[in-house]
């Protein structure tokens, strides 16, 4: 089967599990694990930011982030699709009691712009809640994978900080943006006060995310991360993996990248398939199906017939996406499958 529903069905390497049964440990709650502590500092130096705080998942990071940023009556300014309101299941409400003010981008693929938080911001009244942060998410995966410019993502860090409101990055994704963009994590990590960042997505980890940020804040993160369950013990093993995945697995991503234009291309070719958005700038792939082929389930199960997975995500929006799990042989099999359904 050629696997593209998601970047994260990825299954260690045998380098990175050499590195991973390697590592040093020692038991992290208590501070004493070298290789956590060194992944800490690592992704907190690439992104510019004073520390770092080590978590299993990318909504933990985001969701500790959201609760260091705001207190509860707090409000968050962030687009519609964004993974935080989406797929976080309400942590922002449940976990921090903070409403999400919804700003609708979906028609700039899910990509805001300073303009659209304009007059966003709550009066300062009893009645209302405090707007307190803005979230920004890139790569945007509801968005196609869509990415910001550093321009605009500079704009927009520069309005928020003007009204004195915290602004974070959902990068879970973050490593295809610099590959696209061209650029370096620490100018990624120059417009927001925290990154959230995975290991366990492109970069082909099993597990984990780290949250950078303001030294002050982190230490705040640190005991919600106890409190929310994600102090682990022996986890060097599991930073062993993403160390490894920062030294091999960041400048392959444009062949990630160049794979998904192969799927769009194939995409593109069948009629009542329509890619949304119409250029794919990354990884992922999402089209839209037309009753002529059924559901976006029977679409998937026609493709799975061929031996390609894709995920179908609601009634009639179809998922694929490519990793480091998936050779370019592979990818252009999986193209022909597609092209097929014409
Ligand atoms: C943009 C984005 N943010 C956060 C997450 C959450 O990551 P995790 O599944 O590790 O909680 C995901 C997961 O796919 C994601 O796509």
């Amino acid at each position: 089967m050629i696997d593209l529903r998601s970047d994260t069905v990825t299954k260690p390497t045998p380098g990175m599990v050499a590195a991973m049964s390697a590592a040093a440990v020692g038991d992290d709650v208590f501070g004493e694990d070298p290789t956590v502590n060194a992944l800490e500092e690592r992704v907190a130096a690439l992104f510019g930011h004073e520390a770092g705080l080590f978590v299993p998942t990318g909504t933990m990071a985001n969701q500790i982030a959201v609760r260091v940023h705001c207190r509860p009556q707090d409000e968050i300014l962030i687009e519609t699709t964004s993974h935080i309101c989406l797929w976080e299941a309400g942590g922002a409400a449940a976990l921090s009691g903070v409403t999400c003010r919804t700003v609708d981008s979906r028609t700039h693929n899910g990509l805001l712009s300073a303009t659209d938080l304009e007059g966003k911001i709550r009066p300062d009244d009893m009645h209302s809640v405090r707007t307190r942060l803005v979230c920004l998410e890139n790569t945007h995966n509801r968005g196609g994978g869509s990415c910001y410019t550093l321009e605009a993502a500079r704009a927009i860090s520069a309005w928020a900080r003007a009204h004195k409101l915290g602004v974070h990055l959902d990068g879970a994704r973050v490593w295809n943006a610099l590959v696209k963009t061209n650029a370096t994590a620490a100018q990624w990590g120059a417009p927001f006060d925290t990154v959230a960042v995975c290991f366990s997505k492109g970069l082909g980890a099993p597990v984990g995310s780290v949250l950078v940020g303001p030294r002050d804040l982190i230490a705040h993160g640190r005991r919600v991360r106890k409190l929310f369950g994600g102090a682990m013990r022996q986890v060097g093993y599991l930073a062993a993996a993403c160390h490894y995945a920062l030294d091999h697995n960041i400048s392959r991503l444009a062949d990630d990248h160049a794979h998904a234009a192969l799927l769009a291309d194939a995409v593109r070719a069948v009629p009542g398939f329509t890619l949304v958005p119409p250029e794919v700038e990354t990884n992922l792939v999402w089209f839209e199906v037309s009753g002529r082929h059924g559901t976006a389930k029977d679409v998937a199960a026609k493709l799975k017939g061929a031996g390609v997975l894709v995920a179908p995500l609601g009634d009639t929006v179809v998922r694929a996406v490519t990793h480091l799990g998936v050779t370019r042989a592979e990818c252009e099999a999986a193209a022909t499958a597609i092209r097929a359904l014409a």
